[in-house]
C-alpha cells in the first residue's frame, strides 16, 4: 500500500515539516519561480536515487542542485569570472550555470550522472527561498512531474502525477514563469546556451556583450535533452490556425483556442499559462492544435517545448 502524498502549507509549519522531511532523505516537491521542482538532499545518494525511481526517469540524466545563496553555491563549483557577471545581475531567478565542480564538494555522484561539472540555480521564489534557508543545503531537484510528461506548475499538477510516489509537496501556488530555468554553460571562449528557458537569452547575452553560442556548435552538450519531452497524451499539431474535428484548439494572440496562452500575444504571460493550459486540454482527451508562437524573447523557450511535445514519442 502507498502512503498517499502530504500537501504542505507554505508557511513556517509546513516549511519546517518539508525542511525535516529533506533531512531525512524523503523527497518533497516544491514551488519555484519556474516549476515545482522534486527536491532530495543532494548529498544523500538514496535520495537521489528516489527521484529517478518516483520520476521514472529512463536514466541518470544530471540534476540542477538549488541552493539559497552565492556563498552556498561556491561550497560545490568553482567560480569563474563570466559565472560571477550573470550570477550577479540574474540570481536569484530563471537562470541555471553549469560550473565545474570544486574539490572536497560533497554531493552525489547521481546528481551529476558522474560528469565533472554541475547545473547550480538559486530560485527567487519566496517559498523556495524559505525552504532551502530552512533546510541549510543543496537539493537536487529536477521538473516534478513523471519521466516525459508535461511539467507541474501547480501542486495540483504534482499530486496528479506523483501521488503516493513522494513525501509531500509544498503548496505555494501557480508559478510565474512556467518554464524551466535557462541553462548557460562554458566553454574555453564563450557562454554557451544549453537549454532556453524562463530568462530570454537576448538579456544574457546584452550582459555578456557578445552572441551566446548554441550547444551544438560547442563541445558541451546538455544531456537529457530529450527530442520527446513534456508531452502530454494526446497528439499534438503545431502552427495550426484552426482545431480538427478530434482536436482542442490552445490559442494565441488573434487566434482563439478553447484555452489561449495570451489572447493579448504577450509571451510572458504565455510563457506562465504553456504547461497549465496543456495539462487541461490533455485532460479533455483527444489531440491539441496549437496556434503559432512567435521566435522572439521567450518564444524561443515555448516554441522548444512545444517541439518536444510534439515530437514522436519513442
Ligand atoms: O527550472 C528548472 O530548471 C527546474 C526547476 C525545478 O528548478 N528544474 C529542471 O530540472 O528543469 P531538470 O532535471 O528537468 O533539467 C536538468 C537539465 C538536464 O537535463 C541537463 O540538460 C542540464 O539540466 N544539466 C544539468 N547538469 C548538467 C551538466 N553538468 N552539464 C550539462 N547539462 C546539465
Ligand atoms: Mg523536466
Amino acid at each position: 500500500m502507498t502512503t498517499p502524498t502530504q500537501r504542505l502549507s507554505a508557511d513556517d509549519v509546513g516549511l519546517t515539516s518539508a525542511a525535516q522531511l529533506l533531512r531525512d532523505g524523503a523527497l518533497v516537491a516544491f514551488p519555484t519561480e519556474t516549476v515545482y521542482g522534486l527536491g532530495a538532499d543532494a548529498r544523500q545518494g538514496g535520495a537521489v536515487a528516489a527521484i529517478y525511481t518516483a520520476k521514472g526517469r529512463p536514466s541518470f540524466n544530471p540534476l540542477i542542485v538549488h541552493v539559497a545563496d552565492i556563498a552556498t553555491a561556491r561550497k560545490y563549483v568553482d567560480w569563474p569570472a563570466r559565472a560571477a557577471a550573470l550570477a550577479a545581475i540574474f540570481w536569484p531567478g530563471p537562470l541555471t550555470l553549469v560550473l565545474p565542480l570544486r574539490a572536497g564538494h560533497n554531493l552525489s555522484p547521481l546528481v551529476t550522472a558522474g560528469l565533472s561539472t554541475v547545473g547550480i540555480r538559486i530560485p527567487v521564489h519566496p517559498v523556495a527561498q524559505a525552504l532551502l534557508t530552512s533546510f541549510g543545503g543543496p537539493v537536487a531537484a529536477p521538473s516534478a512531474n513523471p519521466s516525459g510528461r508535461i511539467s507541474p506548475t501547480t501542486a495540483d499538477h504534482v499530486i496528479s502525477g506523483l501521488d503516493g510516489r513522494i513525501a509531500a509537496v509544498v503548496d505555494g501556488g501557480s508559478c510565474d514563469v512556467g518554464l524551466e530555468s535557462t541553462i548557460i554553460g562554458f566553454d574555453a571562449e564563450s557562454a554557451v546556451l544549453l537549454r532556453a528557458g524562463g530568462l530570454p537569452s537576448e538579456q544574457i547575452e546584452k550582459v555578456l556583450g557578445q552572441p551566446l553560442k548554441r550547444a551544438d556548435e560547442s563541445k558541451i552538450t546538455a544531456p537529457g535533452q530529450m527530442l520527446s519531452h513534456y508531452a502530454p497524451r494526446g497528439a499534438v499539431r503545431l502552427n495550426a490556425t484552426t482545431a480538427r474535428p478530434d482536436e482542442h484548439m490552445l490559442g494565441f494572440g488573434d487566434i482563439k483556442g478553447d484555452l489561449t496562452l495570451s489572447a493579448s500575444g504577450n509571451l510572458p504571460e504565455a510563457a506562465a499559462n504553456l504547461f497549465g493550459h496543456l495539462h487541461r486540454l490533455d485532460a479533455l482527451g483527444g489531440g491539441i492544435a496549437v496556434a503559432p508562437i512567435p521566435m522572439e524573447g521567450l518564444g524561443h523557450a515555448i516554441n522548444d517545448r512545444l517541439n518536444r511535445a510534439a515530437a514522436p514519442r519513442s
